[in-house]
């Protein structure tokens, strides 16, 4: 009995040593986890403590960290005043730092940032803005949820538990994707996707703008574009095909209105990746234009979901001249050194017996052959000289995985959708690639197999933890994995309708997806991540307004 008693004693204490050391190595519920964490005694308060940076941190850095000094004030309810003293390395070289403290240490990488929390001083260190931003986030996901609020919430016990954290991605390219096509979302909306998206840091946003069902973005030189092109006549009612609601919908941004959400995904550390979508998925163009069409038309903006025969007849000059104005004026709005230029479910019907795309086949010498047919090589010359034209503007290309149909031209980057082997052939060919699978990263699928309680999806069952179990290397040999640039989900939205349904897809999938993105291998842990959603994120979610799928 005795020795039975003594053996349960034992098994007790030693279950109780593993519960320690798993709440002593999960005491921080950051998503996506930081790479090392090392949890220390004590906490640090934050009482009306000074926040101070290094005047050598560049000004959009300082700026970030003022804001965060701003939140702080306002959540705590006693001024945590902002400064940028000269000589605060001397104060960190000599141990007697107090308050928060955040300076520049050029050895650490792009991106990588370290926080050391102590009870007398918070240390934060970056080399870049990026790194700083990231600093801030984690930083604030380790305080009470009350950080993302705009009330004073005094009652609490403002700490921060003491720590060192050393950080980086594992990947460089951390993106989500939304379709702006099918249903239109406002400024307001895209500015609260790009805000949930900096929380989990992720750092590309994806933003497809054109599509059959509707032409989002103003070009100046072709105003119909946006004045026919943004409305359609109805939509389709749920999954009947032939079906029309009869309610014109629609809508489009201007150029200003883009600038907009690109200085304010600028400050959140995103840049947002346009996609004109060509020479499929072309109604909104067909509708406006329809002299840039293989058949003359008539042509509608489209009020059915799905892949229409209808694309630009790219056998004629003026069609082609017609893709470089827009892709011209695109270029001088976006920053981005990427443009997206689609390429995804081109069908080649009207290519087949369009007398004016034959002539240009037989011009170009296209045939038949080992890499696809003469019309699959007609689509190949239209990116290759999109390609072309927007290297004359700076930018590097991005195509759906179609565009390896046919030979591609050096530096186009894949994004892989119809499933990792693509991304896999693309990283064969050279190519850098986004992985998207549509099986870990389409959150416009189902959430679960119980369709009867989930809003109308596409199809599909992706529930957040297969997205969490995606690795975009799996596969891939070692000395190629550097031609995975990162992961991405992607948001289309034909039936998707309002800002609630959206938050609704996205979340939790995108923050199960962050950490696919930013953790390594080893630091992915699913039962800590759910732990963290189910305690901490989602009552993040609640206090910034978010909608979210809860686990049923
Ligand atoms: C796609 O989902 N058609 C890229
Ligand atoms: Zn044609």
């Amino acid at each position: 009995m005795k020795h039975t008693h003594f053996l349960a004693a034992i098994t007790a204490a030693l279950l109780s040593l593993t519960m320690y050391a798993k709440t002593a190595t999960t005491a921080i519920s950051v998503v996506p986890y930081p790479q090392s964490v090392e949890i220390q005694k004590g906490t640090f308060k934050i009482k009306g403590t000074p926040v101070n940076c290094d005047p050598a941190m560049d000004e959009l850095s300082r700026d970030a960290v003022a804001k965060f000094a701003v939140q702080l004030s306002k959540v705590t309810g006693r001024t945590c005043s902002f400064a940028s003293p000269v000589g605060i390395t001397k104060t960190i070289a000599s141990g007697s730092s107090k308050g928060f403290l955040f300076y520049v240490d050029p050895s650490l990488a792009e991106e990588e940032y370290t926080v050391n929390v102590t009870k007398k001083a918070v240390l934060v260190a970056a080399s870049s803005r990026a790194g700083f931003l990231h600093s801030i986030q984690t930083l604030k996901q380790m305080l009470p949820e009350a950080i993302y609020g705009s009330k004073a919430a005094a009652d609490i016990k403002w700490t921060l538990p003491c720590v060192a954290i050393k950080d980086k991605p594992r990947f460089a390219y951390r993106g989500t994707h939304l379709d702006c096509s099918r249903h239109f979302f406002s400024i307001e909306e895209v500015k609260k996707y790009l805000d949930i998206m900096a929380v989990y840091k992720q750092n590309r946003f994806h933003w497809h703008l054109t599509d059959d069902q509707g032409w989002r973005i103003e070009i100046k030189k072709y105003p119909a574009l946006t004045q026919v092109g943004a409305y359609r006549d109805g939509t389709m009612i749920a999954k009947d095909w032939d079906s029309n609601d009869g309610i014109r919908y629609g809508g489009y941004y201007t150029q200003d209105q883009i600038r907009e959400i690109i200085a304010y995904a600028y400050q959140l550390g995103i840049t947002v990746i346009p996609e004109i979508d060509l020479p499929g998925h072309m109604l909104g163009v067909l509708a406006a234009y329809p002299q840039y069409g293989c058949t003359g038309g008539p042509y509608k903006v489209w009020s059915r979901w799905g892949i229409s025969d209808d694309v630009l007849c790219v056998g004629k000059e003026e069609t082609m001249l017609f893709l470089e104005d827009v892709l011209a004026e695109v270029a001088e709005l976006f920053p981005s050194e990427y443009i997206h230029i689609g390429g995804d479910e081109c069908p080649k019907v009207q290519w087949k017996t369009c007398e004016t795309c034959q002539a240009k086949i037989r011009e170009l010498g296209l045939k038949d052959d080992e890499h696809g047919t003469a019309e699959q090589h007609l689509q190949n010359y239209v990116t290759q000289r999109m390609q072309a034209f927007l290297a004359t503007k700076g930018k590097k290309i991005i195509g759906w995985d179609e565009v390896l149909e046919g030979k591609l031209g050096d530096g186009a980057t894949i994004m892989a959708w119809r499933g990792v082997k693509h991304g896999l052939k693309a990283i064969d060919l050279g190519f850098d690639v986004i992985m998207t699978p549509n099986t870990y990263c389409y959150i416009d699928y189902y959430q679960s197999k119980d369709r009867d309680n989930e809003p109308l999806a596409i199809g599909g069952n992706l529930p957040w933890q297969k997205v969490y179990s995606f690795d975009p290397c799996e596969g891939v040999p070692a000395d190629k994995q550097s031609h995975i640039l990162g992961p991405q989900c992607n948001l289309w939205t034909e039936y998707i309708g309002t800002d609630e349904h959206l938050e609704y897809m996205l979340l939790p999938r995108m923050i199960a997806l962050s950490e696919v993105q930013w953790c390594d291998l080893d630091k992915k842990d699913i039962d800590r991540f759910e732990t963290s959603l189910k305690s901490h994120q989602y009552k993040i979610l609640d206090i910034m307004g978010y909608n979210y799928r809860k686990d049923k």
